[in-house]
Order: C-alpha cells, then structure tokens, then sequence
C-alpha cells in the first residue's frame, strides 16, 4: 500500500437543478469507489479551529464541503497538497495511509464524510512521528 497524496483526487458528482433547488447522489461503487458503511459530519465549528490531524490505515473517506468551504491538508510523508473545498457537487476521495489536517472552516461550514468502514479506533494513527515512520516502512519496503 503505497499511497500518496497523488492518489487522493476531486470526484465531480451530478447535480439534478431544478427551481425547487438541487439534489445530488452518492452511490458506493459508482461515484465512489467503495461502499459507504459510516456517514459523519462536522458542523458548528468555531472559527480558526483545525480538525483532523490524524492518518488512518485502512480506512477510504470521501469528505464533501455540503455547506461552506474548507481545506484540506493531504500529506503522506513525502509530499504534501492542499485542497479546497467549496462545493456539495464534488468531493475530495482520501485514500489510506495519509495523514489530514481540515481548517479554514468557513462560518456555517458542514464537513460531509462518508466511509468504507465502521469506527475503529485502532484504525487511527494520531501521532505525525509515528505516521512517518509507518511511511518510512512503507515507502522502503
Ligand atoms: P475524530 O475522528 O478525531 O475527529 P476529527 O478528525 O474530525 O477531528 O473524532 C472525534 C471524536 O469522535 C473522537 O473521540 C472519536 C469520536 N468518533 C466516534 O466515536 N465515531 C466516529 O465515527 C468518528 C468519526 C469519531
């Protein structure tokens, strides 16, 4: 498993408009490549406050802007990108392996995160040097 940022794409999702306002879907295996076993999600998140810091081992997240706006520090111990997100018809597809920093939330912003797999703690990796070595693991191997 040697994912990198590189791995972690913008995936535009339909949109159905109507004067009623908008709709849109998310399907695992089709708009996302997994299937959706949590759905969780951010909201009233003070200004200037971080979320995130944390990489998981297992674990695909694909996180949508459903209100708002807000970045996305994607790094996998080796390079680094940052990705904003501001729209409720793309999402940002987080891969394992890679460690995430959410800021900048706008006022209002609602982080939507849908993902391949029930709460694990295990799954977690929270600390940034342990992470690194993990990579180093990874990327020598
Ligand atoms: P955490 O994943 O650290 O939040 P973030 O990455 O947004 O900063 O989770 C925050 C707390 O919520 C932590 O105590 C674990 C708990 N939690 C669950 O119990 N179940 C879940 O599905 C999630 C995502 C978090």
């Amino acid at each position: 498993m040697k994912n990198s940022v590189y791995d972690c794409v913008i995936l535009p999702l339909s949109k159905i408009h109507n004067r009623a306002g908008n709709i849109t879907i998310v399907e695992g295996q089709k708009n996302i490549p997994f299937d959706v076993r949590r759905v969780y999600y951010l909201y009233d998140i003070p200004g200037g406050e971080n979320r995130g810091g944390h990489a998981h081992k297992e674990l695909h997240q694909f996180i949508v802007a459903a209100s708002g706006s807000f970045n996305v520090l994607l790094d996998d111990g080796q390079n680094k990108k940052t990705f904003t997100l501001n729209r409720p018809d793309y999402g940002l597809m987080v891969v394992p392996g890679i460690w995430r920093e959410l800021f900048e939330f706008s006022s209002g912003a609602i982080c939507l995160v849908l993902a391949s797999h029930k709460y694990d703690k295990d799954d977690y990796m929270r600390d940034y040097d342990q992470f690194i070595i993990f990579r180093d693991n990874i990327n020598s191997t």
